[in-house]
């Protein structure tokens, strides 16, 4: 059972917010056990400490693989079984990924496979699509990559700067991420990211 999840955020976590509020229903069938930020003065950690939920910060090294322990390390502590990257701006090495196996789930504000990386937003209106969206996925060990769990598109519309999409994007993810997760928890997902019959 995936009843015990821990979120990794970087800064504001809207969606780490998204989060709680859908956990605190006792049906939801998971609770978020602890916070990881990378950074102390993410934003999300004050969340996390407003709805008393236990944070841990685990500064990030130049060594990937030590900081990739380093959060293992407290994953174990915590007896966490899924793992959330709501906002996390890290690239977990591969032993997180061999550890939590289809169990790490991470929110992507592009449709991918355009546009991965720290800057998708950016990235799409400097394209000039004329949509772009939400993927919610399993991670693999490489970039903002791994089976698409769900997609959502949101239109760019014309005059549109980053704060204005990224507003919009936001309200889709809020509703997106909560839902995968939801039947993440639910043991509604196949290995390959779709929904089980
Ligand atoms: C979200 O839009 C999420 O999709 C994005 O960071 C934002 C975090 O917002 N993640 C990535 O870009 C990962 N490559 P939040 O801190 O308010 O939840």
């Amino acid at each position: 059972m995936i009843d015990r999840l821990a979120v990794l955020v970087s800064g504001n976590g809207t969606n780490l917010q998204a989060l709680v509020d859908a956990t605190a229903d006792p049906g939801f069938g998971a609770s978020i056990v602890v916070v990881v930020s990378d950074r102390p003065d993410a934003y999300a950690l004050t969340r996390a400490e407003a709805a008393g939920i236990p944070t841990e910060v685990v500064p990030w090294s130049p060594d990937r693989t030590r900081s990739t322990k380093a959060v293992i390390d407290v994953l174990e502590r915590y007896e966490v079984k899924g793992v959330v990257l709501a906002g996390f701006m890290r690239i977990l090495g591969p032993a997180a990924i061999r550890r939590y196996p289809n169990r790490i789930i991470n929110v992507h504000p592009s449709l991918l496979p355009s546009f991965a990386g720290s800057k998708a937003i950016e990235a799409a209106l400097a394209h000039g699509v004329k949509v772009t969206g939400v993927t919610v996925h399993f991670v693999d060990e490489e970039v903002d990559h791994g089976p698409i769990i769900a997609q959502e598109p949101v239109v760019v519309e014309p005059g549109d700067d980053v704060e204005s999409l990224a507003a919009r994007i936001h309200i889709v993810e809020h509703v997106l991420l909560p839902a995968v997760v939801g039947d993440f928890v639910a043991g509604r997902l196949s290995q390959a990211g779709v929904m089980s019959p």
